[in-house]
């Protein structure tokens, strides 16, 4: 988390800077860094070579709220066709799915429905789908179309809890106690102070805890940071609670770290990369950027010397 983030994030919303960023050669490089291509063949010709060193992987196909039934239903074709064409090539068929794309903001209704014949087919090809959190507007919402499905589909779908948000403590364990999947993270949204721990510090000081709480109790966490501090105090959790490595994983995304992401895997652990890709790559390409100052200076450079 970046004290920068919120700022970054709304000078990225203006058009003249989305239009540079899009349209810059320089700027390629970099979106290159943290996007794993335009389509789905080429994302999975980037990751393939990797599934050799025992790194596995999670799917996204990039894309934000949807504002018609027809854009939904399109969402649910392509998610139904990344689990099957992965499946087909022997990548595991894993995804990570968003809610909003599915028609959140046209019900939820229209979600569950959207969201069933999506876990159908993970159920038919042996596939997992994780559904991401989203800005805490969608919090609750996506609690709860998450827990209905997971009743029904406990072995197919898993969900995303942010620390940075107060509620979190309290999801946890009702995510332990219904034997959920939870990857932790530390949140990418900018949020209000009423609902969101605002330091770096306090955020840094629930992962911890919550971390810790799901190696203990959880079922199969992903722990998703590429927090050095955070990283080494896992293992050290894991170590002196006799946690098998086969028990939990590391998540990080891809074009992060990726030097620890094969060093941790060579260590023993699982190590599962987050692939998103697509055309429509601006708004995860602009939180990436807004975690990192160095990024974002890179890009403002660009920007003033144009
Ligand atoms: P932090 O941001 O404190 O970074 C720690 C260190 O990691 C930095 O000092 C730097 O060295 C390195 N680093 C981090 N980000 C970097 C970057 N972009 N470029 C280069 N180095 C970087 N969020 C969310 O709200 N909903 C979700 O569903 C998900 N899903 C998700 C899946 C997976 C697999 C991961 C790894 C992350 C997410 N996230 C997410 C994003 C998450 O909330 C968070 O914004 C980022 O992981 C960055 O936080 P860190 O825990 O890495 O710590």
């Amino acid at each position: 988390m970046s004290f920068f983030r919120g700022p970054i994030l709304a000078v990225a919303e203006r058009p003249t800077v989305r239009n540079f960023v899009s349209s810059n050669r320089l700027m390629s490089g970099l979106v290159d860094r943290f996007v794993a291509g335009e389509d789905l063949e080429t994302a999975l010709d980037l990751v393939q070579p990797l599934t050799e060193h025992g790194i596995t992987f999670t799917l996204d196909e990039l894309g934000e709220n949807v504002s018609t039934t027809a854009e939904a239903e399109a969402a649910v074709a392509s998610y139904i066709h990344i689990l099957n064409r992965a499946s087909e090539r022997g990548v595991e068929p894993n995804i990570s799915i968003k809610l909003t794309m599915l028609g959140l903001d046209l019900g939820e209704d229209l979600t569950r429905a959207n969201v069933e014949p999506i876990l159908e087919t993970a159920k038919a090809v042996g596939g997992f789908v994780r559904i991401d959190m989203e800005g805490s507007a969608y919090t609750q919402q996506t609690l709860d179309v998450f827990t209905e499905f997971h009743d029904r589909y406990p072995e197919q779908v898993g969900i995303v809890l942010q620390t940075c948000l107060r509620r979190t403590e309290a999801d946890i364990e009702a995510m332990i106690e219904r034997r959920a999947r939870v990857r932790l993270v530390k949140g990418a949204y900018a949020e209000p102070d009423a609902v969101a721990y605002q330091e770096k510090a306090s955020v840094d000081a629930q992962y911890l805890k919550l971390m810790k709480r799901l190696l203990k109790d959880g079922n199969y966490p992903a722990i998703a940071t590429h927090d050095p501090a955070l990283i080494a105090a896992a293992r050290e959790f894991a170590a002196k609670n006799e946690v098998a490595n086969e028990a939990w994983e590391f998540q990080m995304l891809y074009g992060v770290r990726r030097d620890e992401q094969l060093a941790l895997r060579e260590a023993g652990y699982g190590m599962r990369v987050y692939v998103p890709y697509g055309p429509s790559w601006y708004p995860y390409f602009t939180r990436r950027i807004a975690e990192r100052p160095a990024n974002a200076f890179f890009v403002l450079r660009q920007f003033v010397s144009k």
